[in-house]
């Protein structure tokens, strides 16, 4: 029996996602921008997808601009937009927690000449709103903001970060890659003039996601080609990948709620037995404001990358705090934003459930758990 506890890695595809786009690549074989029946049928398929993203975000479909996933549009959001709209570089804010596309994009706007900040957070993982505020210049052009992080699970407050980065006139960016189908948002209600989404963290394809923006602001296209997505986005669109994203909002528009509640109640159940069962352990995160299925915690004395593989063997897969880069061990950038030790960070593990997690896996990786983290700190000699 294998135990998945990544769903923050990425997602099982669900059969229903599945079932469409096996349906879209054996009978609808048109070429969205082709005029005939065959075309059609594809454009067809395209825009009900469109449609599908739209109803779940709580926006216009004209809006919904197509990409392959999530680092893309993160890419097309601060390098497209800011390189076509301002005249000179000028002031981008963010934070110290981002994934690395939006990180790696930040570095090539810094490279071009643009100042950018990037917010501290506390030890639970926020960002202050009095920061934010004092941070904006008069020429910052964008604020850019992880809504859910994808290690801790932590949020930031949008209707907050919305609110200030409206009064002071800058666009604001949202990476929620993460946060989408696990909880609602409505764009509608919220000032966010782009928001970027991959459909894989959600049950739906790898390498299709899309950035949520107002046709009438303006950006240079990452890919230049044909007219696609009305000029900002060049290439044939993968379709059977954009009716599989449309499937996943839509099961994730009626289940939401539902996955909300079951989510946090195996995620609870998971840091109860943990933290009555094992000494040592430590809550990475803000548990205010969180994900519902994400848990990161520190196993004090051990070493993460040990006790992966450990729990691997038996069955288990997780993430951990720190990645072996070249054969050394890097922290968590997010882990040590937060104020968390080089040490701290390698015993720390992500273990994120969703579709497909049940209690009785979940008691299994306890127990497992129970066994193997005395073990690991004994190897260690702690
Ligand atoms: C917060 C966040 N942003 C962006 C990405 C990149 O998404 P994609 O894999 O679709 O490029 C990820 C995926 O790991 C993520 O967790």
């Amino acid at each position: 029996m294998r135990i998945y506890l990544d769903h923050n890695a990425t997602t099982p595809v669900r059969s229903e996602v599945a079932d469409a786009m096996d349906r879209v690549l054996r009978e609808v074989h048109g070429n969205p921008s082709s005029t005939h029946s065959e075309g059609s049928a594809a454009r067809e398929a395209l825009e009900t997808a469109r449609s599908r993203v739209a109803l779940l975000l709580g926006t216009r479909p004209d809006r919904v601009l197509f990409t392959a996933g999530a680092t893309e549009a993160n890419n097309t959001a601060l390098l497209g937009l800011l390189r076509r709209r301002e005249q000179a570089p000028g002031h981008v804010v963010s934070t110290q927690v981002e994934h690395p596309s939006v990180e790696a994009a930040l570095q090539v706007l810094e490279s071009t000449g643009w100042r950018v900040t990037r917010l501290p957070v506390d030890s639970d993982g926020v960002v202050a709103l009095t920061a934010l505020a004092d941070a904006l210049c008069d020429d910052t052009a964008l604020v850019s903001v992880l809504w859910a992080n994808n290690e801790t699970g932590v949020l930031q407050d949008l209707e907050a970060w919305s609110a200030i980065v409206r009064e002071h006139g800058a666009l604001l960016h949202v990476d929620a890659t993460q946060g989408i189908g696990k909880l609602p948002i409505d764009l509608g209600s919220l000032s966010i003039d782009l928001l970027s989404l991959s459909a894989h963290k959600f049950n739906g394809p790898k390498g299709v996601g899309c950035l949520v923006v107002d046709p009438e602001l303006g950006f240079e296209p990452i890919l230049h080609g044909g007219p696609q997505e009305k000029g900002r986005r060049g290439g044939t669109e993968n379709l059977a990948g954009i009716v599989g994203l449309g499937v996943a909002c839509d099961l994730a528009d009626k289940e939401l709620d539902q996955r909300s509640l079951r989510y946090s109640m195996l995620r609870d159940r998971l840091w109860e037995g943990i933290r009555t069962r094992i000494d040592g352990v430590k809550r990475n995160g803000s548990t205010a404001a969180l994900l519902p299925n994400t848990l990161n915690v520190e196993f004090e004395d051990t070493a993460g990358e040990v006790l992966l593989q450990a729990l691997d063997l038996e069955g288990v897969a997780a993430s951990a705090g720190a990645a072996c880069h070249s054969g050394s061990i890097e922290p968590s950038h997010v882990l040590t934003a937060m104020g968390r030790t080089p040490e701290s960070a390698r015993g720390s593990l992500r273990l994120s459930v969703g579709f497909g997690t049940d209690e009785e896996q979940i008691d299994f990786v306890l127990d497992r758990l129970c066994e193997l983290v005395p073990r690991v700190r004994e190897a260690e000699g702690a």
